[in-house]
This record gives structure tokens, sequence and C-alpha cells, in this order.
């Protein structure tokens, strides 16, 4: 089995209920790979009524079934609102929450056991680019964030650098090229059917760069922020897949 090219769009803290037009717009412009969107929690069951073949996730859930943690959701609430997927480990989580590795792998083994699929973010800081650390940066984040329950099924990985998010800048295709390899070469390592998990290249992903950036080896799509929220900017992302 290839790896599943998917586009996935992450809304983040934008969408109200009129968004879902956009949504309608995505759906009828689907290309036969996978499209996923990811809107706030407040809007996935109406989305999954827009949504046609487009798969519905959140953004993140709770390690614990249930409890008292008021403000959180858990990933069997999110499987019950409709949703497929799930983001974990975004940097604007790990940045905001303080999430770590650890808590990291503990969310994606609940939302495996909930039965949705996770896509696990990983990424380094401008900071430790400039300091060269960025493949070791790498490799730490993948063996502390993705669990041993992981399969090519029910993970994909996104690499995200921190710096290109949100800014405009992209990596060199050589660097996207450098740290999805090692990415492919450490889930092969560690797990029969590494070579099988969809890998998400994100961060400022347009239009204008998309097509370029699938041409890199081991990039199977992409995680898009801004440029999701608008039918008109991700549906030529999709077709550019
Ligand atoms: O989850 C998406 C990423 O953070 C990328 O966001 O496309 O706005 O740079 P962006």
């Amino acid at each position: 089995m290839a790896p599943k090219k998917l586009a996935a769009g992450n809304w983040k803290m934008n969408g109200l209920t009129a968004s879902l037009a956009e949504l309608d717009a995505i759906a009828a412009r689907e290309n036969g790979c996978d499209v996923l969107i990811c809107p706030p929690a407040t809007l996935i069951t109406a989305a999954v009524a827009h949504s046609g073949e487009v798969a519905i996730g959140g953004q993140d859930c709770h390690a614990a079934e249930s409890g008292a943690h008021t403000g959180d959701v858990s990933a069997a609430m999110l499987r019950d609102a409709g949703a497929s997927h799930v983001i974990l480990g975004h940097s604007e989580r790990r940045t905001d929450h303080g999430e770590t590795d650890g808590q990291v792998a503990q969310k994606a083994i609940a939302a495996h056991e909930a039965g949705l699929v996770t896509v696990i973010c990983i990424g380094e800081t401008e900071a430790q680019r400039d300091g060269g650390q960025t493949l070791d940066v790498i490799a730490t984040q993948l063996a502390g964030s993705v669990p041993d329950c992981a399969t090519a099924a029910n993970t994909v990985i996104a690499y995200e650098p921190v710096w290109a998010i949100g800014t405009g800048r992209t990596p060199t295709n050589d660097q996207i090229a450098e740290v999805h390899a090692l990415i492919r070469e450490t889930l092969a390592a560690r797990f029969s059917d590494g070579n099988d998990v969809t890998l998400l290249y994100g961060g400022s992903v347009k239009p204008g760069n998309a097509g370029e950036i699938f041409d890199i080896p081991h990039v199977n799509g992409a995680l898009v922020g801004g440029a999701s929220l608008k039918a008109g900017d991700f549906g030529p992302i999709i077709d550019a897949l």
C-alpha cells in the first residue's frame, strides 16, 4: 500500500456557521485525493452535514475519556460529533498550552481507541533550525509523540516548521526533503507499515507553491492553515495534489 494523498485544512480558531458555505464549495471540487477539514469544535456537527466526501476532524482532544476537564473535548466526543480525524501536537497547542511529546502520545492513544485517525504535528523552531538542531528535534518529537499503537491506517504525520506557520516563509525544497526523508526512515524502522504512513508538509502552503511542494519525495499532501479558509484558495491546492 502506498501512502494515501491527503489535503488537510486546519481552520484553527476561525469560522462561524456562515463559513460552512466554503465547505460546500470545497466538497464540490474534490479531485479524488482524500480531503480533510478541521473546523473549530463548535462547527463539527454542522460541518459533517455539509461535507459530502470531505472528512471532518477536530483540532485537539483530551487524553481522558471523560471527567472534570472544563473546556476540553474527548476523542469519543469528537467521534460522536461525526469527526473521523483529530490534529494533535500542533505547535500552537505546544506553545499556547505547553503540550509535551508525552501528552501528545497519550492523546493519540485515546484518539485511536475512539476510532479517530490522528494527524500528529512536529516541527522545529527558527532558533532550533539556526542552531543546526532540526533533525535531532524531529527525531525526538517523533519518538515521543507517536505512540506504539500507530499504524499507517490510524496515523498521519505533519511536518510543520514553526517559523513557516502563518509567516509566508517556507523551507527550501531540499530542507523539506531532508526532514521528510528522516521521518520516513524513522517510521519505517519502527513500524512494519511505516513506509505507508501519509506524511504532510505544513507552513505557508498556498496555491502558488503547492504543486512544487507536492513534488518533493515523501510529501504526500499538506496541512494548510490560512489558505484552507477559502475554497478559492484551498480548491487549487487540492487540485495540485
Ligand atoms: O495547521 C496548519 C499550519 O499551522 C499551517 O498554517 O498554512 O497558515 O501557515 P498556515
